[in-house]
């Protein structure tokens, strides 16, 4: 089953990918991931975007396909992919149908996860990442068990990203807004859009992912 996880910046589409890794064995192909990665390691790529990303624009198309290629090309899909972030634009949108294709397999559903600028704005302003393995916490939302420790690896350090600010959401939501938000028709045209509200408590929405995924 490959999946995307569609949805506003701060819409949850992280956290409930990592679920669906976690409870079903699909693998994860987060573009935002990709691009960090990219920058942490200081390819010319990673030098190319971060102040692109860091202001809230877009990469170019050409970037971002080029990664899903590369990891598709790598074939291992396990239960099946979850394209979180990708596709945000209807050329992207045209790629991934494509190259799909071209491996033989299916888009089975596009989960549209419905959260209101309000909340956003709190869940971008609040989030934070362990250095170690990745785990999202939130300030008030998901706190980890034990003060200042990863509940996942136990690591102790934390980061906050530099485009979790109130002025890059701004421009994000607008780009979303903008480029991202055509997708809906798109995948509802093509009879694979599954709306769901994004809004409640984090198990609350996994139950609506899985009602989704499993009807
Ligand atoms: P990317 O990393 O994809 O960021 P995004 O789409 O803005 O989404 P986020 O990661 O901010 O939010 P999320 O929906 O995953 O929320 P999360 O689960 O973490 O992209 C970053 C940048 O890279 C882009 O701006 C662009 O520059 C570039 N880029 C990436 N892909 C691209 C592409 N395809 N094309 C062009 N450019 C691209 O949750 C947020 C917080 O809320 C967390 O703290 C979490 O704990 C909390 N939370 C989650 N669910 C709930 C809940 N139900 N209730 C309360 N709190 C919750």
């Amino acid at each position: 089953m490959n999946i995307i996880l569609l949805g506003p910046p701060g819409a949850g589409k992280g956290t409930q990918a990592h679920r669906l890794v976690a409870e079903r064995g699909m693998v994860q192909l987060s573009t935002g991931d990709m691009l960090r990665a990219a920058r942490t390691s200081g390819t010319e790529m990673g030098k190319q975007v971060a102040t692109v990303m860091d202001r809230g624009d877009l990469v170019t198309d050409e970037i971002v396909i080029g990664l899903i290629a590369e990891q598709l090309d790598n074939g291992a899909g396990g239960k099946g992919f979850i394209f979180d972030g990708f596709p945000r634009t209807l050329p992207q949108a045209d790629a991934l149908g494509e190259l799909l294709e071209s491996k033989g397999q299916n888009l089975h559903a596009v989960v549209e996860m419905k959260v209101d600028d309000a909340a956003l704005i709190s869940r971008i302003t609040g989030r934070y990442t362990c250095n170690e393995c990745g785990a999202v916490y939130h300030d008030e939302t998901k706190k980890p068990a034990k003060d200042g420790e990863c509940d996942k690896c136990g690591g102790h350090e934390f980061t906050r990203r530099a485009d979790d600010n109130e002025e890059s959401l701004r421009t994000r939501l607008m780009n979303y807004y903008r480029d991202t938000s055509p997708l809906i028709g798109y995948y509802y045209a093509k009879d694979q859009l599954k709306r769901i509200d994004g809004l409640g408590e984090i198990n609350e929405v996994a139950a609506r992912v899985a009602g989704v995924l499993d009807t």
